[in-house]
C-alpha cells in the first residue's frame, strides 16, 4: 500500500464531503445562512462564536476544557458568554470603541479567552502576542497598531515598555498584586467582579476589522495583517470539512494564539463548530501531550510537524503508556510534512496525518488533505472548494502541471486579509501579477491536482513552524556592541525544518570566540525572542554586499549549502 505513493480513506465523519462534486458546485454564499447577517445584515463574531450556542440551547455544553496541571478548569458556552460580556463592559468603561486595537499579552489561561471575546464584542481589533515576546518584539507590534489598551500579566509587564508606547491608555493586569497608584494600571479581576454580565455585542459590517496579526517577511519590521468578521465563514467552513468537526468532537489545536493558527483554528473554527476546545499552554513535552490528548478524550487534534517529528524522536515506548484510541481525525500545518512522519503516525496512532497548507495573510486553509481523500504523503493536498490554485509564471501565466513556480490563489475568498495595517503599499505587493495573491512560496501541482511544496522564494525563515523575518533578526544583532554586520539565513534541520543561522562580522576591537557567540545569542533572545535567536553564529571578516550596500543573504545561503554562488556582478568587491 505505501509502495504505490498513497493512503487510501480511512478516517470516516458524518459531514463527508464528497470532494470532485463539491469541488465543482460549491458556493461560499451557501454558507452565509448559517449566520446572523443573513437575517439582520450585521454580525459579530464574538456572537457566533460564542453567544449563538447558548440562544440554541447549548449553553451547558462545555466549550473550554482547560487542561493544565495546576489549574483544571472547564467553562461552558454559558459562561464564556457571561464572562466575556462582562469584559466587553469593562472595556466600554474605559471608553473603547469600534475598530480600536486591543493587545493581549498573556499565556493561554481561561482569562485569554474571556479577554479576547470582549474585545471582538465592543467591535475593537484584537491583537494577540505571543508569550514568547520580549520587549523589541512587543514594542513594535504596539507602536506599529497604535493600540490602546494591552491585557497582560504581572510577570510579562516587564517586557512592555510603556514608556516608549504612546498610544497606550490603560493595562489592564490580569493578576492578584496590582499597584493602583497609576492609574492607567487596571486590575482585570477587580473590574470584573464589579461588571455586568448583561449587553449586548456591536453589531458590526462583515467587512469591518476583527483582528491583527503581525507577520514577517523577507525585509522591514514586521507587519500587521488584518482579517475581517467575514473571515467566519470559511473558519466555519474549514472546520467542517477539513478538521470534519461534528458536535460531540473534543478538539484540540496545540498552536499559541500568538499565532495564526492559534485563533483560526485555536479559537474560531471549534466555536464557530461548537465543539469543545481543549486549551493547553506550555512548552512542549511529550509526556505532557499524551497526557493532554488520553485524559480530554481528544478526538481531532491539529498539531504541527516539527512538534510531530519530536514525538516521534521521543520514541515509540512512550506511547504504549497512553490510551490514545479517542484520536478520529490528526491533521498538521506549518511547514513541510515529510511523509516518513506520516508513515509514523499511521503506525503508532493508526491514522494518516492529514497536511493543510495556508498563511497568516489567506486567514484560513486553502489547501488540505481532506478526511475522505486520498492521501499522497508529501503533498499538502488539494483546493478547498470554492478556492482555485494555480502555479504561474514571474509574468502571472499559469503554469503546466509538474512544473515548479509560484503558488498563487485566484482573488478573493472569504478570509482574505483586508489590509496591511498603515501600509496599502505591501498590501498591493500581493496582488502584482494579474491580481492572482502570490504566497512567496514555491509548488507545483500534479496531474491530479495535488499540489507539493517545495520552498520559500523570499528569505522568509521557517523555524519549527513559526515564521521569522531576517531582518527584524538582523536589526536586532547589529545593536549588539560587538556586531558590526549581520546577514540572517534559514539553515535546512531535520527536526525544526530550518534552524536560524547568523553570519556576523565584528567590529575593531572585538574578537571571535565562543563566549562571544553565546552573548549575541543571549542578547537577540532577551530583546526579540526565544524562537527569534540563532541557534548557529558564524563570524566572517567580511559580509557579501552589494554595492548599494545591501547585505546578499542569497551568497550567505550558497556559502552554507556548498553551492555555486551564482552571479556576484553586483558584489560591492
Ligand atoms: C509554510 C501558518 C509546507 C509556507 C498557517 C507558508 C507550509 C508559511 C505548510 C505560512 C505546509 C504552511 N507545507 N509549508 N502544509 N503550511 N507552510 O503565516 O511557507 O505562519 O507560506 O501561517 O508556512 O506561515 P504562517
Amino acid at each position: 500500500m505505501l509502495q504505490t505513493g498513497r493512503l487510501p480513506v480511512q478516517t470516516k465523519g458524518n459531514q463527508l464531503l464528497d470532494y470532485t462534486r463539491t469541488a465543482e458546485t460549491f458556493d461560499w454564499r451557501s454558507v452565509e445562512s448559517a449566520f446572523s447577517w443573513s437575517v439582520t445584515g450585521r454580525v459579530n463574531t464574538a456572537y457566533e462564536a460564542i453567544d449563538r450556542h447558548v440562544d440554541e440551547g447549548r449553553g451547558e455544553q462545555i466549550a473550554l476544557q482547560y487542561s493544565d496541571p495546576s489549574r483544571n478548569e472547564q467553562l461552558t458556552f454559558a459562561e464564556m458568554k457571561a464572562n466575556s460580556n462582562r469584559f466587553a463592559n469593562v472595556l466600554r468603561k474605559y471608553n473603547v470603541k469600534k475598530g480600536d486595537r486591543v493587545f493581549i499579552f498573556m499565556p493561554r489561561v481561561p482569562e485569554f479567552y474571556t479577554s479576547f471575546f470582549g474585545v471582538i464584542k465592543v467591535g475593537a481589533i484584537v491583537g494577540p502576542l505571543f508569550e514568547a515576546f520580549m520587549e523589541e518584539a512587543v514594542k513594535d507590534r504596539i507602536a506599529d497598531s497604535e493600540a490602546s489598551v494591552l491585557v497582560t500579566t504581572p510577570d510579562l509587564l516587564p517586557r512592555v515598555p510603556r514608556q516608549e508606547l504612546h498610544s497606550l491608555k490603560h493595562v489592564i493586569i490580569v493578576g492578584n498584586d496590582v499597584d493602583h497608584g497609576n492609574d492607567n494600571i487596571i486590575s482585570y479581576y477587580k473590574e470584573m467582579k464589579e461588571a455586568s454580565t448583561d449587553g449586548e455585542p456591536e453589531w458590526v459590517d462583515r467587512e469591518d476589522p476583527m483582528i491583527i496579526h503581525y507577520t514577517s517577511g523577507s525585509t522591514g519590521k514586521p507587519k500587521g495583517v488584518v482579517h475581517a468578521h467575514n473571515a467566519m465563514i470559511q473558519h466555519y467552513q474549514t472546520g467542517k470539512w477539513v478538521l470534519d468537526l461534528q458536535p460531540e468532537d473534543i478538539y484540540w489545536c496545540t498552536a499559541d494564539p500568538g499565532w495564526v493558527t492559534g485563533t483560526s483554528y485555536g479559537i474560531f473554527a471549534p466555536w464557530l463548530n461548537g465543539v469543545t476546545n481543549v486549551i493547553r499552554g506550555g512548552r512542549f513535552s511529550p509526556g505532557d501531550w499524551y497526557q493532554t490528548l488520553e485524559k480530554n478524550k481528544v478526538t481531532v487534534w491539529y498539531s504541527a510537524p516539527t512538534a510531530l517529528r519530536m514525538l516521534m524522536a521521543a520514541g515509540d515506548e512512550l506511547i504504549r503508556n497512553y490510551d490514545l484510541s479517542s484520536i478520529r481525525h490528526i491533521l498538521s500545518v506549518g511547514e513541510p510534512l515529510n511523509p516518513e512522519v506520516i508513515r509514523w503516525g499511521m503506525k503508532v496512532y493508526g491514522k494518516r496525518i492529514h497536511d493543510t497548507w495556508w498563511m497568516t495573510e489567506t486567514g484560513a486553509i486553502l489547501i488540505a488533505n481532506y478526511p475522505q481523500m486520498e492521501i499522497k504523503p508529501g503533498s499538502m493536498g488539494k483546493p478547498f472548494p470554492g478556492i482555485r490554485a494555480a502555479i504561474i509564471d514571474d509574468e502571472g501565466n499559469e503554469l503546466p502541471p509538474n512544473q515548479m513556480g509560484n503558488l498563487a490563489i485566484q482573488t478573493p475568498w472569504p478570509s482574505l486579509m483586508r489590509e496591511i495595517w498603515k501600509n496599502p503599499q505591501k498590501y498591493q505587493e500581493y496582488f502584482r501579477l494579474k491580481g492572482w495573491y502570490i504566497s512567496g512560496d514555491s509548488a507545483y501541482m500534479d496531474e491530479e491536482g495535488y499540489f507539493w511544496f517545495q520552498g520559500r522564494l523570499d528569505d522568509v525563515i521557517n523555524t519549527s513552524g513559526e515564521r521569522v523575518g531576517p531582518f527584524e533578526v538582523e536589526s536586532k544583532l547589529v545593536e549588539h556592541p560587538a556586531v558590526a554586520e549581520a546577514g540572517v539565513i534559514g539553515k535546512p534541520d531535520p527536526v525544526r525544518g530550518q534552524i536560524i543561522k547568523a553570519f556576523v562580522s565584528l567590529r575593531d576591537g572585538y574578537q571571535p570566540s565562543d563566549e562571544l557567540k553565546e552573548e549575541i545569542r543571549q542578547f537577540v533572545k532577551n530583546g526579540l525572542a526565544a524562537h527569534a535567536a540563532p541557534r548557529e553564529i558564524e563570524f566572517k571578516d567580511k559580509l557579501p554586499k552589494t554595492r548599494s550596500g545591501k547585505i546578499m543573504r542569497r551568497v550567505l545561503k550558497a556559502w552554507e549549502l556548498g553551492l555555486p554562488t551564482g552571479d556576484l556582478s553586483t558584489l560591492e568587491d
